[in-house]
């Protein structure tokens, strides 16, 4: 059996919004590794492979997938009609896990004691692959290298908000290349960042504290929205120590915020001179700018370095007061 996915490349050379959300179900159920072939309709190229498969099968619209089996074609338009009939087919549904699963009290109990990476095992015993970290790039890093050498198949994602530092571009490559894994890189939605911009302006969270919740709105909290859509399970690398506002994180939690998801916080319990131990005695790489003033990674415009002895935070959105600087990948419902 063989599987092409055919995509479209719209007018404006983008590729359209549904070939990417179908790629991204793809890879977030690992099932990437089936689609034997991707090729393109290109419509500003009549003779694409792309468009000439759409014509040869009478369609219309894209994506859409050809699966070829002794010497038959069959034509499926969704990503739906694929995993039932060909994907799936023959299996039962796999089980979503949920936090009515698991006793998260006795749970937090156990592994208050216990170390990061026996967390994280557990994590991936119980989810995997439905389970991804959140990184964001800075010295969150250490899970990253925890992770990997406990599964080097563990998948770890980033929220491209457009707006990081080129020191965090940069790490995201040279983590790739260090433990030669994939990075799944979640971007936010065109259209909405658009919109934003042309409403507000592109630095408008110095305007207010409104504005500045509305572009992390769009540029993290939805962009996770649709990641953890696809889990069961999220880790993070927060810590009791970073604010105000996390001295009272458990290790495991249900995450209201993301319809009831199961979020471990392996490191809650660890300093951040814990953390930088650990990523000095592993040889992690880490980003240029801890080494310049910045305890806390953010986006570029959002972050500032801090003078010896200030709060690690204190240059994070550093206008605002302490009390409410989260971005709303990690507020508590109220
Ligand atoms: S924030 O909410 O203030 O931005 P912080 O920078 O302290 O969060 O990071 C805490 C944790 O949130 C990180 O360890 C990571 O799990 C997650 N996180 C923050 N920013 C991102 C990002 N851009 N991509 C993925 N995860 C992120
Ligand atoms: Fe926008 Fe700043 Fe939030 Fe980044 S941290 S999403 S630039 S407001």
């Amino acid at each position: 059996m063989k599987i092409t996915l055919v995509k479209k490349i719209k007018e404006d050379g983008k590729e359209c919004k549904k070939c990417l959300q179908v790629t991204e179900r793809l890879r977030a159920g690992d099932e990437l590794r089936f689609i034997d072939k991707i090729v393109y309709a290109d419509m500003r190229d009549p003779d694409s492979v792309g468009l000439r498969l759409a014509k040869e099968h009478n369609i219309d619209i894209a994506p859409f997938f050809i699966v070829e089996n002794e010497g038959t074609a069959s034509i499926y338009k969704t990503y739906m009609e694929l995993k039932r009939k060909v994907l799936n087919k023959g299996k039962e549904p796999e089980k979503k896990k949920t936090s009515k699963d698991f006793d998260i009290e006795r749970l937090n109990n156990e592994f208050e004691a216990k170390t990061p990476q026996e967390l994280l095992e557990w994590g991936l015993k119980e989810f995997h692959p439905c389970i991804a970290l959140a990184w964001s790039g800075a010295e969150d890093v250490a899970v990253v290298d925890m992770l990997v050498k406990i599964n080097p198949k563990a998948r770890i994602f980033t929220l491209d908000t457009g707006r990081l530092n080129p020191e965090t571009y940069d790490l995201i490559d040279r983590v790739r290349e260090r433990y030669g894994i994939d990075i799944e890189v979640i971007f936010p939605d065109a259209a909405e960042v658009e919109k934003m911009v042309r409403e507000h302006g592109v630095n408008l969270f110095y305007q207010s504290v409104e504005n500045r919740k509305l572009c992390c709105n769009i540029r993290k909290v939805q962009p996770l929205k649709r990641m953890l859509s696809t889990l069961d399970a999220w880790i993070t690398g927060l810590r009791r120590d970073q604010a105000v506002t996390r001295t009272v994180l458990k290790k495991i939690e249900v995450d209201e915020n993301f319809g009831g998801i199961i979020k471990l916080n392996p490191l809650a319990d660890w300093s951040h001179k814990d953390v930088w131990d650990y990523i000095h005695k592993n040889n992690v790489p880490y980003n240029e700018l801890h080494d310049r003033g910045y305890p806390s990674i953010g986006c570029a415009p959002c972050t500032r370095s801090v003078k010896p002895g200030e709060d690690i935070r204190a240059g994070r959105w550093w206008w605002e007061s302490p009390e409410g600087r989260e971005c709303g990948l990690h507020v508590k419902p109220r």
